[in-house]
Formats: C-alpha cells, structure tokens, sequence
C-alpha cells in the first residue's frame, strides 16, 4: 500500500500488481495448441517453445515455435506469422508454453518484441528457471501486460523434457542404461556382452540415444567392448543428430578404436568423480546425459546420487557368472538398497524395459 493524493485528499492505494484475469476456454485450448507445436522443435541445449497469438474474440491470428539455437523464438516467430496472416498483434494475447525471456543473446528479448508489438496479456504455462533469461514476465507485468503464468503446468513441464531439470540444477539430466540378463548380469565370464538383450530392446535403445544430447561409457566398456556409441537407425544407418561420446576414466581410447569413427564429437573426461564429468558436460550445454556403464561407471554415478532415471532392458537370460550391472555400493544390508519407483514396464519381443526413478532420500525420522 501507498499514499497519494487525489483532488487534495489522501487515499490508500494498493502497489500490488492486478490480479490477472482467469484464464479462458480458448487460452487453455491455445496452450494445447502450443505444446504440440513445441515438439515440433529440436531437442538439443534449447528449451522447446510453442507460441499461439490470440486475438480479441480469441481467434488465433499466430503461431510459431522455436527452431533451434540462433533462430527467432516463439514468441518472435509467432509475431512475424501474426505479420503475414495481415493480422494486428495490438490487444493480443500471447500464449506461451515458456515464460518469455528478458535477455539478448543470440536473439533480442521475447518480452521486449511482445510489448513493442502492443500485446496485451500473456498466458505461460512454465515460469524460466534460467536465471540468465528469466524476468520477462516481472518486464511485462511492469509494463502494464495482465500476465498469468501455470497453465497447464505439468503438461508444460513435460514437453520442456530433460532441459528444465538440466536447467534448474545446473547439471544435465542422467539417465541410466543397463541391460541384463535375468540374474542382473551385463557379460560373461570371459567378459563378452554382445547381445545380451533382443533386437527389439536394442532398437528401443537407439530410440533413446538419438534423443539424448550425450552418451558416457567408462574407460573400461570403452576398452572391453570397442563400442561406436552412436544413435543408429533400424538398418544400421546413422541418424542425423549424433550424441556426443563421452568416455570417462584416465586410460587412453586407443587410436583405432571405434569412438574415433564417424558418429558424435568424443570428449574424454579423465576423472573418477561423476560431478566433475556432470560440470564439463554441462559448460557443453548437454542437457541429457545416457550412461550407458559399465558397472563400475553406473555404481559411481549412483553412488553420487545423481541419476535421475534407470532404463533396465531385461532379457529372459540366465549366466550364473559375470560381472552384476552396479559394482559395489557400499550395501551391506537391504535396509541400505537403492529403492527404485517403477514407473513403465515395457515389454520389448522377449525383453522387457522397466523404467525407474531412484526415491528421494527419505528424512531421517527419530523413533520414540
Ligand atoms: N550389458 C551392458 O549394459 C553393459 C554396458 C556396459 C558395459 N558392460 C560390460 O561391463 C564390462 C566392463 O566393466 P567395467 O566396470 O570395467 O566398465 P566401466 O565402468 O565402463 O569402466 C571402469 C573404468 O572406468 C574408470 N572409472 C571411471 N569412473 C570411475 C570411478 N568412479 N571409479 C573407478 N573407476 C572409474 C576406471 O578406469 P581408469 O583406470 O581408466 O580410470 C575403471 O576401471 C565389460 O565386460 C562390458 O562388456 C555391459
């Protein structure tokens, strides 16, 4: 609250901004529309954007989505479309599957563009949680726009995928691959592993890698198994956008070893501290992070509590010898396990996928 005067007499007035007005039928039916038009976008190290302009009986006059690093983001893209429909973004409504952003990077600022173009309120379903680019909301706000912000949250955080977390803690999002026989083993005796699983799985698994922005092995698989590393289609071939292949450990990758052969660029991380490999592939701007093993790698990152999702291929095998897929843990007794929640079971010809997420760490609670 603060005090003015009006016509000589002091009145309270309230500094807060207005509250928005709620949210309609046709700006809920827009961000839909927005959200199928963010997945139109690459992945890679920028958020997927979509961006329905809506005019005053709320018709849509535009539509745009983000095309990759260095093009016009939504908003901007959704603007110029409104431009060549012959439609007037003045009184619009812009809905936003992302806050808009208040900075200059490689494009000028979403906010600026929407306030220059006379947009009259925006409707976003995911508030910016890069501190770099946020604040397009509090600019628009404080230049009169009604801005409303968590429509259609969850959906919006979905479609933004690993690169909200990413982006969150700063560190890219982990998934864990282990593929195994019945008896959790990922090779033999004798240390071969080729195949353990099916087609099928393996296919499921190329599915995954050619959305990731990275692969890592240890130096060990890397040795052992002389692995490409690639993402590659059905027939063998390489899909378009290749991960990068990241190896982790102090032993050399031998000249002639298949990670130097076509296939993403190969960034060698000679550590043994998973955090340490999360900060140079995060300064890479990888938001994904698959690692692929082999135990000791996978017992490493678990260890340090930084995987956010297993994906265990399972295959109707049994070996009996052979390294188990985590090293040692340090468990001792099941009330130490590593407690996953499954949440998808797939089965994949004779294999199946068990999709899990490790449980955050319970609060230790003192018993009276
Ligand atoms: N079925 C599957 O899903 C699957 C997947 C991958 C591997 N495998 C199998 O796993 C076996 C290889 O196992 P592995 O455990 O040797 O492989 P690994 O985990 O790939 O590599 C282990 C090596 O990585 C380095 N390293 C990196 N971080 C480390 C850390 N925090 N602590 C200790 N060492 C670290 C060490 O080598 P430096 O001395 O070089 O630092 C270590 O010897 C092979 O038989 C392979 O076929 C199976």
């Amino acid at each position: 609250m603060s005090r003015t005067t009006v016509g000589g007499v002091a009145v309270e007035r309230d500094d807060a901004p207005a509250r928005p007005a709620p949210v309609t039928a046709a700006e809920t039916a827009a961000m839909r529309r927005a959200l199928v038009l963010a997945a139109r976008g690459p992945l890679g190290p920028n958020p997927r954007v979509g961006c329905v302009l809506l005019g005053p009986d709320g018709e849509v006059v535009g539509e745009g989505w983000h095309r990759g690093a260095g093009t016009a983001h939504a908003e901007v893209a959704a603007l110029a479309d409104a431009r060549e429909r012959g439609a007037l973004a003045a009184g619009a409504t812009a809905v936003v599957t992302l806050e808009p952003c208040d900075h200059t990077g490689r494009t000028g600022p979403c906010s600026v563009a929407l306030l220059d173009a006379g947009v009259a309120r925006v409707v976003v379903s995911v508030e910016d949680p890069n501190p770099l680019a946020a604040g397009g909301a509090r600019r628009l706000r404080a230049a009169g726009v009604d801005v409303v912000t968590g429509v259609l949250a969850d959906e919006g955080a979905a479609a933004l995928g690993a690169w909200l977390p990413a982006v969150r803690r700063e560190r890219p999002f982990v998934t864990l691959k282990l593929a195994t026989t019945l008896d959790g083993r990922v090779a033999a005796a004798d240390g071969t592993s080729r195949w353990i699983t099916s087609d099928v799985a393996r296919h499921h698994a190329h599915g995954l890698r050619a959305e990731v922005d990275a692969i890592a092995v240890g130096t060990g698989t890397a040795l052992t198994d002389d692995p490409s590393l690639t993402a590659r289609t059905v027939d063998g071939g390489l899909v378009e956008r290749q991960p990068l292949r990241v190896v982790v450990g102090h032993r050399d990758v031998p000249a002639g070893a298949r990670l130097h052969g076509p296939g993403g660029a190969l960034v060698h991380v000679r550590t043994h501290d998973p955090v340490e490999v999360l900060r140079a592939l995060h300064a890479r701007e990888v938001r994904h992070l698959l690692v692929e093993g082999g135990p000791t790698l996978a017992a490493a990152f678990l260890a340090a509590g930084v995987v956010d999702e297993v994906h265990a291929y399972v295959a109707p095998v049994l070996l009996g010898a052979g390294p188990a897929a985590v090293a040692d843990l340090g468990v001792r007794t099941l009330a130490d396990a590593v407690r996953l929640r499954p949440v998808d079971v797939v089965p994949l010809g004779p294999d199946v996928l068990v999709v899990a997420t490790p449980e955050p760490t319970q609060p230790t609670v003192e018993e009276h």
